[in-house]
């Protein structure tokens, strides 16, 4: 089950104010671009990948965290009932689904990590799982970055960045552009983008 847009939007806003930061904008800058490749890409229904796109990070409503972030985003979106949401928000930071090259801190407690691993062995990804993880190498917080910018800047907030991750964002994009036969660059208006 998902929100609907305007009720997503709302989420955000809330979310927003409990804990302000450029996250939300790049939560923001996500759904737009997953919404334009969608519209482009056989199967995916577009008004969903911007909900998502909108979604993904809305753990981050509960304050600054890393790993936190993301069992914080899936059990709050399982208590309003959004399963398809609560679900990118877990998958958006495994891009090879385990925890091996989780780049940020483990701040969670022993359940929500066991919760995660969990749900990671369980969870079968589809397109939205990946779109959402593209787009998420995509979005800064002001513009749409290349994905080697993107990239750089969280290895440089980090102090590291896993080879296998940045191969893997990488990848992420030409399956895109294979499928809908378009740079994905061109298709999210990266040049002329405005928030
Ligand atoms: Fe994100």
């Amino acid at each position: 089950m998902l929100p609907t847009r305007e009720e997503a939007e709302k989420i955000l806003k809330e979310a927003e104010k409990c804990n302000p930061g450029a996250w939300s904008n790049h939560s923001r800058i996500t759904a737009c671009c997953a919404e334009k490749i969608a519209e482009k890409f056989d199967g995916l229904d577009s008004e969903k990948a911007y909900i998502l796109g909108l979604l993904h990070d809305i753990g981050r409503k509960f304050g600054v965290s890393h790993l936190r972030h993301v069992s914080d985003g899936y059990s709050y979106m399982m208590s309003l009932g959004f399963d398809e949401a609560a679900k990118i928000c877990l998958t958006h930071s495994f891009n090879s689904q385990t925890l091996d090259d989780y780049i940020g801190r483990f701040d969670t407690t022993k359940d929500e990590l066991r919760l995660i691993e969990d749900k990671l062995k369980s969870i079968e990804m589809n397109d939205y799982d990946r779109l959402i993880q593209l787009c998420d190498s995509l979005a800064g917080s002001e513009k749409i970055l290349n994905i080697e910018e993107r990239i750089a800047d969280v290895k440089r907030r980090y102090g590291q960045y896993p080879q296998e991750k940045w191969n893997k964002n990488l990848q992420l994009k030409q399956y895109f552009e294979n499928k809908i036969g378009k740079d994905i660059y061109t298709v999210v208006g990266k040049d002329h983008f405005k928030i």
